[in-house]
């Protein structure tokens, strides 16, 4: 499964692209507004870090305004992914993108009939909203489920990106039910190293291997 960094800042992503771990990254309005700069500067910094796919989102809410950003966007950089909401026009323009050769992510997925018009329409990646959809009492993941399940039934080859990530529990489930992406914001990310059995067990190790070198020193 590929990981994906959801946020906009350049220091959280140089720093986690620096493991070695990161495969692509999500922004969106809200994340981007919280940055200083333009934000089109910003995503080709992003771009030049990652070296995988980096989505941009359109603004405009209308089929020839999502059109006009999308190429906007797309010509950043090789790496910008469109990304549009589930709306009809953003599926229309999902659908045109599309055919132009240009990578689409269908944003704000909160329903399975809703990741079938996408993948209809020719999107790369589908974004199911898990944390959203758990804050008003429903199972985000079982939206994955049935999505994943729907997507290998017919081969689409849209991707489902897995997004609004709130903890390491979302990122275990994914993978175990063979989503292809989890997007998740950099604290998120930081949450999978730890354990605390691994703090504990490395401490033991490194007190006992200087208890033995003082032993041989004495
Ligand atoms: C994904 O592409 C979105 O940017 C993101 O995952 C939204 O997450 P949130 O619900 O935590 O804002």
């Amino acid at each position: 499964m590929k990981l994906f960094i959801d946020s906009g800042n350049i220091k959280d992503i140089e720093t986690l692209a620096a493991i070695g771990i990161i495969d692509g990254v999500t922004t969106n309005p809200t994340l981007l507004s919280k940055e200083p700069g333009d934000y089109r500067d910003n995503l080709k910094k992003i771009c030049q870090i990652v070296k995988g796919p980096v989505s941009g989102e359109v603004t405009a809410t209308d089929f020839a305004g999502m059109m006009r950003e999308g190429h906007d966007i797309a010509h950043i950089d090789s790496y910008m992914v469109v990304k549009v909401p589930l709306t009809r026009d953003g599926i229309k323009a999902c659908k045109a993108l599309s055919g132009e050769g240009i990578r689409v992510n269908v944003t704000l997925c909160f329903s399975a009939a809703q990741a079938l018009l996408a993948a209809k329409a020719g999107a790369s990646y589908i974004s199911p909203f898990v944390g959203r959809l758990d804050d008003v009492a429903t199972n985000g993941m079982e939206l994955v489920r049935e999505i994943v399940e729907i997507y290998d039934n017919y081969e689409f080859p849209t991707e489902v990106l897995v997004a609004s990530c709130r903890h390491p529990i979302h990122i275990v489930e994914a993978a175990r039910m063979g989503a292809d992406i989890c997007t998740c914001p950099p604290a998120v990310i930081d949450q999978l190293f730890n354990h605390p059995l691994t703090a504990i067990g490395l401490e033991k190790f490194l007190k006992d291997w200087e208890k033995a070198h003082e032993a041989v020193k004495a």
